[in-house]
């Protein structure tokens, strides 16, 4: 006892090289960089009895999609959990309800934690991103909520790179683009291999519309970015995405092909699904020919790791997939029965993509203008519901109507309205 880790919280080992490891395994894991998992794989072989090491552990092989392995490292964590300190209890019971499928009562038991313990950043992490816990709530106010959260822990964490580009994130994505720019570029400074640092930098990028200087940074950070890393494939997502804005359709198949569709991302299957169904349809949106075998691969993925329904923005991907492959059933599936935090705006756009697929503009309109007001509730950043936006964009174009179109764009989106990706625009 007495030992503390890199945010001052008390740990229950008394071996400093199991503190040394495990604090080297959360600075690896907060800043989405390969290695996180050895480095608490090590501090619980130098201390076997290191409840949080061995729950750290789990919470690292879960972001490599490792579940099984996540799952037993909790259940050796959770065995450990009564010797140690009431936060490190909740810390592992928090993680325990993640990984048990339940988040809702996951978010509430790590916003009651923060209260007592902000500090506690492995389980203040579980709420913050697009992809956590409250980015999947599927509530309508889930971007202000962000905001609120990391506006409330940051002054907890003074210099600390990760909290700062977690703040940042918020911010990003409730349209405080220089504050969130100014606010990145500190947290870089910090730490400049920081992946949810370079990550949300590209981010304001996008937002202002800086399609050349995002593609010049976020390429060469890439390069020196581990593949095996959590952010890779969507990363690749970002720079495929400016080079298909750039025109580079060169540019944009190699990122795709190295680094997002399936069998070339080491990433999560969330990740796969739903950057490679965004890019392809991007580019058809955008007047580029995508090869069918494409969305029958992807429909097939789609399949195998996500045969239920439940996570609503991989849904929401998967359905597109589907409808573009032609596989009917498997978009019926989605499209009748959707489950999950916004299951009931998942019908309307899985129908909406099988309308698509039949040029059926109109039946697309009607099911797309259900779900346009309410998308934050589907999950995924502002870049990612852009496809959703084009979408509607581009059906409106189809239905001849072009200055709705327009006005829909300079109204919901303006960075996309000066040049927009959408080839139908005359
Ligand atoms: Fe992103």
């Amino acid at each position: 006892m007495g030992m503390k880790d890199r945010y001052g919280n008390g740990l229950s080992t008394d071996q400093p090289a199991a503190r040394d490891h495990y604090d080297r395994g959360v600075a690896l894991f907060l800043g989405g960089n390969f290695g996180a998992s050895d480095a608490f794989a090590e501090a619980v072989a130098v201390d076997p009895d290191f409840a949080l090491g061995h729950a750290a552990l789990a919470r690292a092989l879960m972001m490599e999609a490792r579940m099984a392995d996540a799952k037993a490292a909790l259940a050796r964590a959770t065995e450990l959990a009564g010797r140690g300190t009431e936060r490190e209890r909740q810390h592992i019971a928090a993680l325990g309800l993640l990984l048990a499928g339940k988040p809702d009562e996951a978010r509430k038991a790590v916003l009651e934690h923060v209260q007592t313990y902000p500090r506690d950043a492995l389980v203040a992490q579980l709420c913050t991103n697009v992809f956590g816990l409250i980015g999947f709530s599927g509530e309508v106010g889930r971007e202000a909520e962000l905001l609120a959260y990391t506006s409330a822990l940051l002054p907890q964490y003074g210099e600390d790179w990760w909290m700062m580009s977690m703040h940042a994130l918020s911010l990003c994505e409730t349209g405080q683009i220089d504050a969130s720019m100014r606010l990145m570029e500190k947290a870089l400074a910090l730490n400049p291999r920081n992946a949810n640092g370079s990550h949300f930098k590209a981010h304001a990028q996008y937002e202002a519309g800086d399609t050349q200087g995002g593609r010049a940074y976020l390429e060469t950070w890439l390069a020196e970015y581990d593949n095996r890393s959590v952010l890779h494939g969507h990363l690749s997502w970002h720079c495929a995405l400016w080079a298909l804005h750039a025109g580079d359709e060169e540019a944009m198949w190699q990122a795709v092909d190295s680094g997002v569709a399936p069998g070339a991302a080491k990433g999560l299957p969330i990740n796969v699904l739903t950057d490679t169904a965004a890019i392809l349809y991007r580019a058809e949106l955008a007047g580029i020919a995508v090869e069918p075998r494409r969305w029958s691969v992807l429909s097939d993925y789609a399949a195998q790791n996500f045969p239920e329904t439940g996570q609503s923005f991989a849904d929401i991907h998967a359905a597109l997939a589907h409808a573009m492959a032609g596989e009917g059933a498997r978009l019926a599936k989605i499209a009748e029965t959707a489950k999950g935090f916004a299951g009931d705006l998942v019908r309307p756009v899985a129908r909406a993509w099988g309308a698509i697929a039949r040029e059926d503009w109109a039946g697309a309109l009607a099911d797309l203008s259900q779900t346009m007001a309410r998308t934050e509730r589907l999950g995924g950043s502002r870049a990612q519901r852009d496809l959703l936006e084009l979408t509607y964009v581009n059906v409106l174009l189809k239905l001849g109507q072009i200055d709705e179109a327009r006005r829909s764009l300079t109204t919901r989106r303006p960075v996309l309205a000066e040049a927009p990706p959408v080839a139908a625009f005359p």
